[in-house]
């Protein structure tokens, strides 16, 4: 197997950096590139860290730019969840633009500026964390207007990226990831004493091999950390 390069964007985060000590397991991976706002170093000799500003496109461009290999496998990890809806009454314009900008887009200007970082004669894989809660079909619960949206947003813009990436590489995979429910800053807030989460390391190799088993096949989709389909 030819060595792996992979992109991983979140790495300050509980499920990202777990991403990227999991992938360093793997003897068949060559680079790590661990990308955060703040940079934070990641302590493996193949993982690489940068800066970038996710919404900056200077700086996507200065960012994609430095990398001086094609890459197999991009995932982005990066999201929030703040003081969540519970009726309509909460709704207001700032907390949806606020779950846009670290939900959506981010991924949305990501694939602007990495897709074209990727191989286009070898497998390749593109994968961002969105969440059950964004399935339009499995919502019974209601609330939590902005980010269910902000993630729904994401479901759809995976689902272009996937049809027309494939235009230029047939075996370009681009598909949505559930994490399950994980201890972090994250879900800290919304935790409740009786019930058990995954650990970030749990998850991460969960993802893992979800990540590994897919196929053209599953192009466009959202899987959950046990390889289930969400619906949209
Ligand atoms: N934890 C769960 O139970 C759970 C469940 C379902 C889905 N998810 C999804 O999993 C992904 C990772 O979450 P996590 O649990 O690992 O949370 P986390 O530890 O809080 O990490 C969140 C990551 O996103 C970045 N981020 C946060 N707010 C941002 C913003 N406004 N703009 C740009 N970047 C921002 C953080 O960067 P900084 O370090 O710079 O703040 C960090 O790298 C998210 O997409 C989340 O929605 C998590």
């Amino acid at each position: 197997m030819k060595p792996l390069n992979i992109a991983i964007f979140g790495s300050s985060g509980a499920i990202g950096k777990a991403l990227c000590f999991e992938f360093s397991k793997n003897n068949s991976v060559n680079n790590i590139f661990a990308f955060s706002r703040n940079g934070v170093e990641l302590d493996h000799q193949s993982i690489i860290s940068k800066q970038v500003n996710y919404l900056n496109e200077n700086s996507l461009t200065e960012t994609s730019q430095s990398l001086e290999c094609k890459l197999d496998i991009i995932i982005v990890a990066i999201g929030a969840l703040e003081q969540p809806e519970k009726s309509i009454r909460d709704i207001s314009s700032v907390k949806f633009i606020d779950m846009f900008n670290a939900n959506t887009i981010p991924t949305a200007l990501i694939a602007k500026y990495f897709l074209p970082k990727l191989y286009k004669d070898r497998i390749t894989k593109f994968a961002s964390i969105s969440a059950r809660v964004g399935s339009i079909e499995d919502n019974e619960l209601g609330g939590w207007y902005s980010y269910r949206a902000s993630k729904s947003a994401l479901n759809m813009v995976l689902k272009g990226l996937s049809i027309e990436q494939k235009r230029s590489n047939p075996n370009s995979i681009i598909f949505g990831l559930h994490p399950g429910t994980v201890d972090s800053k994250l879900s800290k807030p919304f935790q409740k004493k009786d019930k058990e989460y995954f650990t970030p390391e749990f998850s991460a190799e969960k993802l893992v091999s979800v990540i590994d088993t897919k196929t053209v096949a599953d192009n466009g989709k959202i899987f959950d950390w046990d390889n289930k389909i969400i619906p949209y």
